[in-house]
């Protein structure tokens, strides 16, 4: 039986570990992707036998590496999750710096149109169906003043998705992104590092009508079912994974 193959930007941890994780579990074989230096052993166990390839989602030559890399050990890609992601400063707006904006806007807004970019070009190539899901925020869909860079990037990879959607919808490949609420992974530990954890965990999970954070396997099943069959009409989707926050 041959088994699907998808790729997972940020694998090594949070919710690109549980997309590992869930797609494992469903049957799928994996091309891991995160920065160098990375120590695989926890996404290894999730998800054992998986491909790990290092680099930067900002870099383009990294991606052409990865594809070749992936076409090599599995002769096929079937979806690609773009996770990947980084927070950036959390300060006022008019104090936030201009590099650390030009840094996160590569990681997080190129990085996904890097991605959807040369995996869908690979898709289209091979001729089967394709599904790409790009992990956004419920920050790309409203104003968020204290991380400007971050809002604005998530606002793009939603730009991206339903921009790409369009542009691929009759080439067999299908772009969706989610927006998960805050969720309980490192990256929220890090926001809880700006004033008192208690303080911001209560601010974060008020947003929650769910009033908690969400599970990173959650994200990954939405993640999961984007790619599977039962998504095949569904193409250029903002889902929110929120526990009601934009509700
Ligand atoms: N945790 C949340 O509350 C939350 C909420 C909404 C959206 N998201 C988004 O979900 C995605 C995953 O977040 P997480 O919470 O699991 O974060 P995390 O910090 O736990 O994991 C992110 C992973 O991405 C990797 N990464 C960072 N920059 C990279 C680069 N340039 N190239 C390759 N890999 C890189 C990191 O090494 C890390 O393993 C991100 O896009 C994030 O913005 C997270």
């Amino acid at each position: 039986m041959t088994h699907p193959v998808v790729l997972i930007t940020g694998a090594a941890q949070g919710i690109g570990a549980a997309c590992a994780r869930a797609f494992s579990d469903a049957g799928w074989v994996i091309a891991a992707i995160d920065v160098p230096g990375t120590d695989w052993t926890a996404s290894q166990q999730l998800a054992p036998g998986m491909l790990c390839l290092t680099g930067d989602v900002a870099n383009a030559s990294d991606w052409g590496h990865w594809l070749d890399q992936t076409h090599a050990r599995y002769g096929r890609i079937d979806a690609l999750i773009n996770n990947a992601g980084i927070a950036g400063p959390i300060c006022d707006f008019l104090t936030y710096p201009d590099d650390a904006y030009d840094r996160v806007m590569a990681v997080n807004a190129r990085g996904v149109f890097l991605g959807t970019k040369y995996t869908a070009a690979r898709m289209v190539a091979y001729g089967t169906a394709g599904a790409i899901v790009n992990v956004a925020s419920n920050a790309g869909l409203a104003g968020s003043p204290r991380i400007i860079g971050y809002a604005t990037s998530k606002h793009a990879v939603i730009g991206i998705t339903k921009s790409a959607a369009k542009a691929l919808a009759t080439r067999n490949v299908r772009v969706n992104a989610i927006c998960p609420a805050p969720t309980d992974t490192a990256m929220v530990r890090t926001l809880e590092q700006s004033a008192p954890p208690e303080q911001v965990r209560a601010a974060l999970t008020a947003g929650t009508p769910m009033g908690r954070y969400g599970d990173p396997s959650e994200i990954a099943a939405a993640a999961l079912f984007l790619c599977s069959a039962a998504a095949s009409f569904i193409t250029g989707a903002a889902l929110p994974v929120d526990g009601g926050s934009v509700a």
